[in-house]
C-alpha cells in the first residue's frame, strides 16, 4: 500500500510502505519530516500525531481509550480527524490514505 504525507506547508511525499507495518513506523524508515515516533509506538509520546483525509478516516480502526488519552496531550492542536500515526496498521485497505503531519511534535 501507499501512503501521502502532507507537510504543514502542503509539501506531499508518496511512499510505498510495507502491509503491517504503521504508518510511523514507515514514516520513520523513509525519514518524513515531522514524524518523530520517540516512544515506538506504545502511545506514550503524541510525536507521531496525523490528521488523517476525511476519506479514510472510517476505515481505520476506531480510536483506543489509550489512544485517546495521548491524543489529549499532543504538542498541536487536535482535531476530529487527529491520529497517531503508530496506531495506523497499513494494509491493502488503506493504499492511498492521506496524512496531514501535525505543524508540532513537541
Ligand atoms: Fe509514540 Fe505514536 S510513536 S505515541
Amino acid at each position: 500500500p501507499e501512503i501521502t504525507f502532507v507537510q504543514p506547508d502542503g509539501r506531499r511525499v508518496k511512499l510505498a510502505v510495507r502491509a503491517g507495518d504503521s504508518a510511523m513506523l514507515a514514516a520513520l524508515r523513509s525519514q518524513v519530516r515531522g514524524i518523530i515516533g520517540e516512544c515506538g509506538g506504545s502511545m506514550a509520546c503524541a510525536t507521531c500525531h496525523v490528521y488523517v483525509d476525511d476519506a479514510w478516516l472510517g476505515r481505520i480502526a476506531p480510536v483506543s481509550p489509550a489512544e485517546d488519552e495521548m491524543l489529549g496531550a499532543t504538542a498541536a492542536p487536535r482535531r476530529a480527524n487527529s491520529r497517531l500515526a503508530c496506531q495506523i496498521e497499513m494494509s491493502d485497505s488503506l493504499d492511498g490514505i492521506v496524512l496531514e503531519v501535525a505543524e508540532a511534535q513537541l
